[in-house]
């Protein structure tokens, strides 16, 4: 399986525009601040994403990221300059072809970006072995990850190992495409299927239950897209099952419920999260509008407050008695609120 995903990537595929899907390509909405930094990225590399989804968090100032499968490297050349120069980039990829375009451009971009030095490195290796990779424990604020954790024989060792990787309170922020039923075993044999980020999709529940088995007890979806498959060969061979891409948070934060539940506390966001000065989102369900109280549930409080976003909002902990479920929390299907993409066109 891992060779016939790294001769995908290192062989068959020579750029986006031989993808036979839009699966691995990123149909997000970009933010105008991004466009710039990422038409900043070595024409090479760019060329060379195949990304589905959007992982660039908020408050990246300064921060230890980590990003998994990094690929060519678009990703973490737009974290490097995010993090800024005391920040640093670590990217891991097992396709040695993958990563050599990655490494021949860390000096164009540390000059573009007016550092002294790259603050980027990267790794080859499994990302289901990452404990071998010499990579501190806990050493990590922020890891990232597009479009493979499907591509894993091993979700749960990957899941796993970024637990391991990630400094208490931070977290593991990525996109993936995710099917709406359990996809038979067979599919995973085709490799154009498997190595177009379909064939090794988990069904978003099982996905869910993975995560909170790996210490991630409260998952929380950030945005979804459903995937087009224009390919009526593809398309042939994968139905009935749908498919979408989705970008999940997960945080490292211990003591967190297994469900909502309602303690009377409340935060105030600040408003001085750079580009945010009228609301801010914690994920697709929770929006804080700048200088009003908003009541959350225990695990928001405690997300919050652990987490690099702490500096950002007032804390109200109330009375601190228990009052029963946090009412209206969804259960993070992206499938219920994916925004509808009829065509292809949403690349
Ligand atoms: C769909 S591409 C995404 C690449 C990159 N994240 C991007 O957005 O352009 C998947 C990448 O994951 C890498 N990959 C897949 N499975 C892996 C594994 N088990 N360990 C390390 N890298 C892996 C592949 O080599 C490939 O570069």
């Amino acid at each position: 399986m891992l060779e016939q995903v790294q001769r995908y990537y290192g062989e068959t595929l020579t750029g986006s525009h031989d993808l036979r899907t839009d699966a691995c390509c990123d149909g997000a909405a970009v933010p105008e601040a991004l466009k710039p930094l990422l038409a900043d990225i070595h024409p090479e590399v760019s060329e060379r994403y195949y990304g589905c989804g959007l992982v660039a968090p908020d408050a990246l100032e300064g921060l230890r990221v980590l990003d998994l499968g990094c690929g060519a490297g678009r990703d973490v050349y737009l974290l490097s300059r995010l993090v800024g120069e005391q920040g640093e980039v670590v990217g891991v990829d097992m396709t040695a072809a993958q990563l050599a375009v990655a490494e021949r451009h860390r000096a164009y971009h540390a000059e573009r970006y007016g550092y002294a030095r790259s603050n980027v490195r990267f790794v080859e290796g499994r990302i289901e072995a990452l404990g071998a990779l010499g990579l501190p424990a806990g050493g990590f604020d922020l890891i990232v990850s597009n479009c493979v954790l499907n591509l894993s024989p091993d979700k749960a060792a990957v899941l796993a190992g970024a637990y391991q990787l990630l400094a208490p309170g931070g977290e593991f922020y990525f996109a993936d495409v995710y099917a709406d039923r359990r996809l038979p075993a067979a599919l995973a044999e085709d490799p154009v299927l498997y190595g177009e980020c379909l064939a090794g999709a988990l069904y978003w529940a099982d996905f869910l239950s993975l995560a909170r088995a790996a210490g991630f007890t409260d998952p929380r979806l950030v945005d979804a897209r459903p995937l087009a498959i224009d390919d009526t060969q593809v398309a042939e061979k994968v139905a009935p099952a749908r498919f979408c891409s989705a970008t999940y948070r997960l945080f490292k934060v211990e003591g967190l419920d297994p469900g909502a539940e309602d303690h009377g506390q409340t935060v105030t966001y600040r408003g001085d999260l750079s580009g945010y000065p009228d609301n801010w989102s914690l994920d697709r369900d929770r929006r804080f509008p700048t200088g009003h109280a908003v009541a959350v549930s225990a695990n928001s409080y405690r997300i919050l407050r652990a987490s690099r976003f702490s500096r950002a909002f007032a804390f109200d902990a109330g009375a601190g008695a228990h009052r029963g479920p946090f009412p209206g929390v969804s259960d993070a299907n992206p499938f219920t609120t994916a925004i509808a993409c009829t065509t292809g066109s949403c690349c």
